[in-house]
């Protein structure tokens, strides 16, 4: 399956809102509200993603940066796409987007969630605690990061894949030394 990632663009608003709707809401998860959707389709769109088949959006991943700290809020793919490698192109572009303005990558995720959490696992986040009550009475998310450690880990994997270009080697100081004048 030919797949192409792109940033989210403000026309996309009405199809993430329908993912939304068939990805979590069928499955009695809560969906985004519109105003956090229309935010990442307009405002924090150079770190949010979209994968298309043929034309047609079938998953996303949003995020949003504070400071040297990136939140990643959402990925998700139509189930007709799972098991494909269309998360793994929206990880790409994401991890792309961030290695060089971010120190720092929060997930957070629930207990049940293998697959996410595997996901998570291979970009080298640690699960680092528990959020009780977190979208409401009862919901427990595991919140996990990719820390600056991991962060380095995952650039060396990157350039070795030539995902991103090796960082430009520190320039040398000169190593001739002056002669004080006499
Ligand atoms: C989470 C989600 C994006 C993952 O995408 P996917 O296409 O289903 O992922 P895959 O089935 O390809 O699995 C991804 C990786 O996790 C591994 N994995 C999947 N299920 C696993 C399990 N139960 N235990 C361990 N690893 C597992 C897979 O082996 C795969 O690794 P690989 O590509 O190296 O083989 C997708 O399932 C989804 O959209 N789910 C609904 C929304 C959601 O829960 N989003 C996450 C929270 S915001």
């Amino acid at each position: 399956m030919a797949y192409q990632v792109r940033n989210l663009e403000s026309s996309d608003f009405p199809a993430l809102m329908r993912m939304e709707r068939e990805i979590f809401g069928a499955a009695g998860e809560e969906v985004l509200g519109p105003y956090y959707v229309r935010l990442c389709c307009d405002f924090f769109s150079s770190n949010c993603f979209l994968v298309l088949s043929d034309g047609e959006p079938v998953g996303y991943l949003l995020s949003f940066l504070k400071g040297r700290e990136a939140y990643c809020s959402t990925l998700a793919v139509a189930p007709s796409h799972q098991g494909t490698r269309a998360v793994h192109l929206l990880i790409r572009a994401f991890v792309r987007s961030i290695m060089d303005q971010v120190d720092v990558c929060w997930f957070t995720v629930s207990e049940e969630n293998q697959a996410a959490r595997a996901l998570h696992q291979t970009l080298g986040a640690t699960e680092v605690g528990r959020r009780h009550d977190f979208y409401g009475p009862g919901d427990t998310r595991i919140v996990s990061c990719i820390d600056r450690d991991a962060f380095q880990k995952l650039r060396q994997r990157y350039e070795k894949l030539g995902l991103v270009p090796p960082r430009p080697a520190p320039r040398a100081e000169p190593t001739v030394l002056l002669e004080a004048a006499q």
